[in-house]
């Protein structure tokens, strides 16, 4: 049930967590399906409801930097970067704190765990309520949009979930960026709002890109290998023009874009156009992306023609997300986060 965050409501979304049950939660980044890393149980009931594999471990979010310190273990890059970006869309991995009780569903077993302090006050509201660490996975069933709404969530998981907190529209649209700092190099695992070059400022230091994975390279994220954000219409990525059974995703001016066998793109039905930013806005495209694809896959197109995104700053993770939609039709039964 989608409820509006009140004091009484945060004050049941915290009862709901202690007592083991997942509830749909805002984020600034996506809406994430929340539960107390500390309970293997309610860990449990996370996998099962996203129908997520085993070996994809879960991102724990924490209140501030000294709860984060209590179940990793902060390098002094990680305090750098956690000082820079926190609250906010960074993902740190550093080592686990084995005696600290996370469940290991949450870290799926490894030696590392991934931590987040999230900058939505919502999300904040609930952590300080319920004084737990929480597991979060984006709210999507595996493979599927992540979800930047509450009735994205609600579409998804509406029934099984006790509670689902609205928070509006996620302003930031796309997951949190993931970094590798154990080491004193940072390195890149997911492309998110905070870029390597806003790394690179932060620590005065080089940054490694570990997104691209060299043939047999093993992966860094378990996240990395597996199939993605996978949309109910193929995705035709770099269109130019858009043919006659196709719906559109518009990135800047449409201008003279045309249909195949004539008219143009501008003229299309309504429900078939989605412009991400008609000013070529990069940030605005990000926090649009994922509710357009859920828009545009109901549209009753049979393929959606994706024109370019440009490959800077925040472009770089809406293209990775984009090309992991496009690519997932290739891949097998493997699914994600
Ligand atoms: O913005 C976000 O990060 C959202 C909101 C809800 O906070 N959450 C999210 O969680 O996107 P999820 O589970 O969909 O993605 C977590 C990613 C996966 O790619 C996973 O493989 C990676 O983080 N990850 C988690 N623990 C890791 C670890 N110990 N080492 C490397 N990668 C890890
Ligand atoms: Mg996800």
């Amino acid at each position: 049930m989608i409820r509006t965050p009140t004091p009484e409501t945060i004050a049941d979304a915290a009862t709901l967590l202690q007592q083991g049950h997942v509830i749909g939660l805002p984020t600034e980044t996506v809406y994430g399906l929340a539960a107390n890393a500390l309970d293997g149980l309610a860990v449990a009931r996370i996998f099962t409801l996203k129908q997520r594999p085993h070996l994809n471990p879960l991102i724990v979010h924490v209140i501030d930097t000294a709860m984060a310190a209590r179940y990793g273990v902060m390098n002094d890059l990680a305090h750098t970067l956690a000082a820079a970006f926190w609250p906010g869309p960074l993902t740190l991995v550093m080592p686990l704190r084995h005696d600290a009780g996370v469940s290991p569903l949450a870290t799926s077993g490894l030696e590392t765990i991934a931590l987040r302090v999230p900058a939505h006050p919502v999300a904040q509201a609930v952590l300080r309520a319920c004084n737990l660490p929480l597991a979060a996975p984006s709210a999507n069933v595996s493979g599927r949009l992540s979800p930047t709404a509450p009735q994205h969530v609600n579409a998804s998981f509406g029934d099984a979930l006790p509670l689902i907190l609205a928070g509006g529209a996620a302003p930031i649209g796309l997951e949190s960026t993931v970094v590798d700092a154990t080491g004193d190099v940072p390195v890149l695992l997911r492309h998110g709002a905070i870029t390597a070059d806003d790394m690179r400022a932060a620590t005065a230091g080089p940054v490694q890109d570990g997104t691209q994975l060299e043939n047999g390279q093993a992966p860094r994220s378990p996240g990395q290998t597996l199939r993605h954000y996978a949309p109910r219409l193929p995705l035709r990525l770099s269109a130019v023009d858009v043919a006659p059974d196709e719906a559109l995703l518009a990135f800047g001016a449409l201008k003279f874009m045309g249909m195949r066998g004539g008219g143009f793109a501008r003229d299309l039905p309504p429900e078939r156009l989605r412009n991400l930013s008609e000013t070529g806005d990069l940030e605005e495209a990000a926090s649009r992306l994922f509710a357009a694809l859920h828009d545009l896959e109901t549209s009753g197109a049979s393929r959606i023609a994706v024109m370019d995104i440009p490959a800077t700053g925040m472009g770089l993770a809406i293209r990775d997300r984009l090309s992991r939609a496009a690519d997932s039709e290739k891949e097998t039964k493997e699914c994600a986060s």
